[in-house]
């Protein structure tokens, strides 16, 4: 369902940004968004898994400013998938991360 075309314009392809146009729940009520699963054999961990996925990558988007190596265009990056049980990347991904140190008197 996650993938249907009917519901998702080119379902198969990596695009965060289609979430900046459509509102979707992921609490179980739309069926063609369901990453926690729904029913009454849900996730019941919801709060608990969001919170581990998002104070992680905020503290990395915080800390240090991120960009590609020498030369590399975002179009270059290898998005192949490896198959599992869930999806993850076939191969590493390489990033330049540059430390990022607030200033406290701002
Ligand atoms: C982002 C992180 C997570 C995602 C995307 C996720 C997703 C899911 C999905 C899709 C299901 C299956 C629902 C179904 O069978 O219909 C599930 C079930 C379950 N999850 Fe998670 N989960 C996450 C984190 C966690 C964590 C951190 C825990 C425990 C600390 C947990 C505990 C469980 C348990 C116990 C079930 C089985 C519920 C049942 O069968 O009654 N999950 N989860």
């Amino acid at each position: 369902m996650g993938r249907n075309p009917i519901y998702w314009d080119d379902p198969e392809s990596f695009k965060p940004e289609r979430f900046e146009q459509k509102s979707v729940e992921y609490t179980g009520y739309q069926f063609e968004y369901i990453p926690f699963g729904m029913g009454k054999r849900m996730c019941p961990a919801i709060t608990f898994g969001l919170v581990n996925v998002e104070l992680p990558l905020a503290h990395l988007l915080y800390h240090f400013d991120w960009g590609l190596p020498d030369g590399m265009k975002v179009d270059d990056l290898d998005m192949d998938e490896s198959i599992g049980i869930t999806v993850g990347r076939k191969n590493d991904l390489y990033l330049v991360a540059t430390a990022y140190y607030p200033s406290w008197n701002e």
